[in-house]
């Protein structure tokens, strides 16, 4: 459990983390994956599902560094880890099929968060790497961050994603007619708590790239 005062330097926490799990991969969102996220999110489609405004590439790069500078979020992106396993040490724009986010939703409980992922790869959606990165980082953040709740929030319609949250055992608590969105928590018991930890104990955590970390 996190005491006051650590949460600042919570979200710089898996600037060196990489967790390898069976399909996906999670590595930290750095500036060298930021061109082919600018190209994901030209996409209309991704832009509703995402509510995402259109960036341009030097507001992405802003927001890169948000996403590891702030104290309020955490963010990994998604590698399919079939592509990853054949081509070790190579690019890894190639690899890249998504993003899976926190973002602590009350400054005065840091023990809730609003969790996002997106599969923006069409080809590779439908395969379970949106349930595995989910659940990757359900785990990461009870386990590393000391949180308890977790909120989504969803487009009405939006089967896939429902479905995946749904699965993951989060609860419907909230419609907006307004924002045409659902809203799911789900409160992490012990026995929720013991059976995340049993759907992710094949993930390993290894340093990412220690010998190459980031200036910033
Ligand atoms: C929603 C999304 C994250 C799901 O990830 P994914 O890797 O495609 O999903 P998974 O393969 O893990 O499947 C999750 C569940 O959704 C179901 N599902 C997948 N695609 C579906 C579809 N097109 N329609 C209905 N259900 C679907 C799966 O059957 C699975 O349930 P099951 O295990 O009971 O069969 C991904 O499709 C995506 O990012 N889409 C675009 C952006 C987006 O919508 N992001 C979410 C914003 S809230």
């Amino acid at each position: 459990m996190l005491v006051q005062g650590q949460e600042a330097a919570t979200m710089r926490l898996n600037a060196n983390t990489l967790l390898q799990g069976k399909k996906v991969v999670l590595v930290p969102y750095t500036s060298e994956h930021v061109p082919r996220y600018h190209e994901w999110m030209q996409s209309e489609e991704l832009q509703r599902l995402t509510a995402s405004e259109p960036l341009s590439l030097e507001q992405e790069h802003a927001m890169q560094h948000s996403w590891r500078e702030d104290a309020d979020k955490c963010t990994f992106i998604v590698l399919d880890a079939q592509q990853w396993r054949a081509q070790p040490g190579s690019a890894e724009e190639g690899c890249m099929v998504g993003d899976v986010n926190l973002f602590l939703t009350d400054p005065g409980d840091p023990t809730v968060a609003e969790i996002e992922v997106m599969i923006a790869e069409p080809s590779c959606r439908g395969r379970g790497l949106g349930t595995e990165a989910v659940l990757m980082m359900m785990a990461y953040g009870v386990s590393k961050l000391g949180l308890t709740r977790f909120e989504a929030k969803i487009g009405q319609g939006n089967e896939a994603s429902l479905r995946l949250f749904q699965k993951l055992h989060f609860a419907q608590v909230a419609v907006s007619d307004i924002f045409q969105e659902v809203t799911l928590h789900l409160t992490v018991s012990e026995p929720e708590r013991q059976w995340l930890l049993e759907q992710t104990c094949h993930v390993a955590e290894k340093p990412y790239r220690a010998s190459a970390a980031e200036p910033h």
